[in-house]
């Protein structure tokens, strides 16, 4: 252990007290031992940092800082250096708010197009995201705080995420949902990882060992501090012994309470706690130490650097400084405009066009444009839920237009930003006439806020019925027609003949307008690409027969087939394929060579104007003894190029390129043989191809085809139980709530519906309404969808420490009908966790006894 000296300087309410939060965002001091606490705000769309009254969802403001494109929009740059300049403009505006930590980014895959939160992950690609991931990672640690990469891991839906169990086999876990977690740990090198909030396979993640110390500890290195993700500690001592370290938000005293009860009762060993504190101290310290560096570039703090000292230093000078309060931190604001103009680049550079017909884009400027749409005035730049940011400005398209050479005649709203809204008459009348005038007409349409929110999964993939209705009424009377679409994940359209132009903008963050701007009129040449598929429709979708998971288990009965690795392999015809985006200009490939260490190939721009190219590899290996995907993304290149300009692009193999994971040998393997180097410019468009023999190792012990035809063929959306059992290793666990039994701790309050107490009946009741009606507005209520599918131990886990675990036991009781016994346990557990908390309090400050302490002063 690296503080075994100081960890035996200890006492045990010390040490536990470290492994949970001081409040909503900070962990806890020791400061007769010099060891500091440390902060955190939730990105990564920016930064929230909350001022004066806390929450985890995005419900209070925050300290406005820039809102930068969300990550399903920085994706589709493809740009791992654009990535980490976003990371470190974070990183500056984090430092400037004294965070340390960034509670980011999220790097889920996008198993279905409806979760919830798809707009703040990257992409369906694990490798595409990792890369992604690690670039901002890459960023924040060059400003001098650290990213969380989160939440880790097989977090794919909302509905229920804090109590259901996702069930995956091994090779889908390893190689398309923790590979991404893989890269950005090992490349990025975050000092702080997040926990989803579900269980995987059976374990919560917060108490998977398996995760925790096998795979992330001792296979990747991992050296940062592991924390739950906001209440998603659940048995805190199991936690700890997992190997995870902090559990959030703080609980008062209740959860090292935890930790000492287990202590006593023997479930964990002294060492265990030990331990995890050493890898937390050593976690913070670091973070501490770029704190002082940081600090130091203050003037008052020139002497300070912190650079080249050891963190055994570390702790002695923070130690000093927590005493003479000496040290201070840079609180100097970040260059805010400085900062919005990236957040306008960063946009740009991700903005997809999807459609070009007639080349109705760029715009010329003689021509007369009306704009229609009501996100035209207020914008969807970024998703609800705890990645919320309070920005420093937004533009908007009606505001900025008059900056541009055009020849603007109108705007109309056409439609109201509430869903499922049938559309208003004299809306749609109002802009078909102004449509009428028009040479093109610039449509802004997309998902309303409410549809895209932590918390809530997508019901469907459609437009409101009220903007497709207003496309096609306009379409009567103007042809020319430029759809601009706000959404962060998928949708369909079946309306897409409608239109000439289809730009795609994401959730652009506060620059967002700007940017779709600059490339309507050809003020820059659109270079984004799709990081995700985009299906037809939802019925194509892998998973769509068991998505989501809607009881106790989400079977990830597709396995390794995501997004296109189904598509693909199937040859379903979709939307846009995955890697797919237009450009006022043209590319040529050629000239392609491959060896052992790396692809090479000319890439030319074929075209009149200047712009740039994401070349995407791809392996695939037609003989194989495995079940495997047509192609699978390993690989890409981000080129700008001039007009007629043409360069040589090396893309190197790395340890990703050719492996696949052996169950048998529970290792990552290389199969031997020969396998197929695809250069495209989207998955569906292959340019060039090549064939290269790689010396591997010999597989024939893995499953064949006769036990698994679905699997080999790739028709995964509609398996049967038995064939996901063999691949699995195991029985499929029970997937249905027994309604007859009492609800358990982990049980969710929407689960009301059945339990025997009246009282539970009754706040079911209640709090379906409610529920109901927050759906139908403009924003939704977080607050109250997180609630109706919280677990009974959440009052514990998010409630500040008004509650411990036995009082939720005894709410508990009051929903299983035992209403008196329920409620008097939830009494006398009131007046022993007070008792509790006051004694640990006072061991807290008092660590050698009181008498002791009179003593000694
Ligand atoms: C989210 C996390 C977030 C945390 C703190 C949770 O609800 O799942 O992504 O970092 O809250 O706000």
């Amino acid at each position: 252990m690296k503080f075994e000296k100081l960890i035996q300087k200890m006492t045990n309410e010390e040490k536990a007290s470290l492994l949970s939060g001081g409040d909503v965002w900070n962990t806890r001091e020791v400061k007769r031992l010099g060891i500091p606490s440390i902060s955190m705000a939730d990105g990564p769309t920016g930064i929230r940092k909350q001022a004066v009254s806390s929450d985890h969802l995005g419900l209070h403001p925050s300290i406005p800082s820039t809102c930068f494109p969300t990550a399903a929009t920085i994706a589709n740059s493809w740009d791992v250096e654009l990535a980490e300049e976003l990371g470190e403009h974070l990183g500056e505006e984090a430092a400037s708010l004294g965070v340390d930590v960034v509670l980011g980014p999220g790097l889920n895959i996008k198993r279905s197009p409806l979760c919830g939160r798809n707009f703040e992950y990257f992409s369906e690609d694990p490798y595409l995201s990792g890369k992604l991931a690690a670039s901002y990672c890459k960023g924040l640690n060059t400003a001098g705080v650290t990213g969380c990469v989160k939440h880790f891991v097989a977090n794919e839906q909302e509905l229920r995420r804090m109590s259901n169990d996702s069930v995956v086999d091994r090779r889908a876990l390893r190689e398309i949902y923790l590979t991404g977690f893989e890269i950005a740990v090992k490349e990025g090198k975050p000092l702080s990882l997040m926990t989803a909030y579900n269980k995987v396979n059976g374990t919560y993640a917060n108490e998977n060992k398996f995760l925790l110390q096998d795979i992330l500890r001792d296979e990747w290195g991992f050296n940062g501090f592991v924390v739950s993700d906001w209440g998603g500690g659940n048995d805190h001592v199991a936690g700890v012994i997992a190997g995870s370290h902090l559990e959030m938000p703080g609980t008062k005293y209740n959860s090292p309470l935890e930790i000492i009860k287990g202590l006593e009762e023997g479930r964990i060993d002294e060492s265990v706690l030990d331990q995890r504190v050493d890898e937390l101290l050593t976690a913070v310290l670091t973070i501490h130490k770029r704190k002082r560096v940081r600090g130091s570039q203050s003037p008052t703090n020139q002497d300070k650097t912190g650079k080249g000292i050891t963190l055994e230093q570390e702790l002695k000078l923070s130690k000093e400084s927590a005493s003479n309060q000496e040290f201070e931190l840079s609180q100097e604001q970040f260059d805010i405009k400085k900062h919005h103009s990236f957040a306008i680049k960063a946009a740009r550079e991700s903005v997809v066009m999807l459609k070009n017909e007639e080349q109705i884009l760029p715009i010329s400027s003689h021509r007369k444009v009306a704009i229609i749409g009501a996100f035209a005035k207020k914008p969807r730049f970024q998703g609800s839920g705890s990645s919320q940011v309070n920005p420093t400005r937004i533009d908007n398209t009606l505001e900025q237009v008059t900056d541009y050479n055009f020849n603007f005649i109108g705007y109309a709203p056409g439609f109201d930003l509430v869903t499922h809204s049938k559309g208003s008459l004299s809306k749609i009348k109002e802009a078909k006439a102004l449509a009428k005038k028009a040479d093109v007409v610039l449509l802004y349409l997309g998902l309303e806020e409410v549809r895209e929110t932590e918390g809530l999964d997508r019901d469907c993939m459609e437009l409101s019925k009220s903007q497709v209705r207003l496309l096609e009424t306009l379409h009567t009377v103007n042809p020319n027609i430029v759809v601009v679409l706000s959404c962060g994940s998928p949708i369909e359209m079946p309306w897409i003949d409608r239109c000439k132009g289809l730009l795609h903008g994401y959730l652009g963050g506060q620059g967002g307008a700007r940017a779709i701007l600059d490339i309507l009129v050809g003020k820059a040449n659109p270079s984004g690409k799709l990081a995700e598929t985009y299906p037809m429709s939802l019925e194509d979708t892998p998973c769509y027969n068991y998505y989501p998971g809607l009881e106790k288990t989400a079977p990830y009965l597709e396995s390794i087939y995501v997004g296109y690795r189904y598509y693909d392999k199937v040859n379903i015809p979709v939307g846009f394929p995955f890697g797919y985006g237009l450009s006022y200009t043209t590319f040529s490939y050629s000239n392609i060579k491959v060896d052992q260490e790396k692809v090479q190939f000319t890439l030319k721009n074929t075209g009149d104007v200047a712009g740039a190219e994401v070349a995407q590899l791809y392996i695939g290996k037609g003989v194989s003894e495995l079940y495997r995907s047509k192609k699978e993304l390993k690989g890409f290149k981000k080129v700008f190029l001039q007009p007629g300009e043409e360069q040589q692009v090396t893309i190197p193999f790395d340890d990703y390129t050719f492996r696949y994971f052996s169950v048998d040998e529970n290792k990552f393997k290389v199969e031997s043989g020969t396998y197929q180097v695809y250069i495209g410019t989207n998955v569906a468009d292959v340019r060039l191809t090549a064939w290269i023999d790689i010396l591997g190792d010999n597989i024939s012990s893995e499953l064949t085809q006769d036990f698994i035809p679905s699997y080999f063929n790739g028709q995964v959306n509609n398996v049967s139980k038995e064939e996901f059992e063999i691949i699995l290793g195991r029985p499929l666990p029970e997937s249905k709530w027994d309604r007859n039994a009492p609800l358990g701790i982990n049980d969710t309050l929407s689960q009301g519906f059945y339990c025997k107490g009246f009282i539970g009946q009754f706040i079911y009741k209640k709090l379906l309404t409610k529920r109901k009606q927050a759906l139908s507005g403009e924003r939704a209520d977080i607050n109250l969808l997180v609630v109706f599918e919280m677990p009974f131990r959440s009052f514990a886990k998010l409630t500040g420490g008004r509650v411990d675990m036995h009082m939720a036991r005894g709410i508990l009781a009051i929903f299983n009908g035992h209403t008196f016994a329920g409620a008097s346990h939830v009494k006398l557990s009131f007046m022993k966790m007070k008792i509790g908390n006051f004694i640990f309090k006072l061991r807290l400050k008092y660590p050698h006894g009181i008498s002791k302490h009179k003593r000694s002063k």
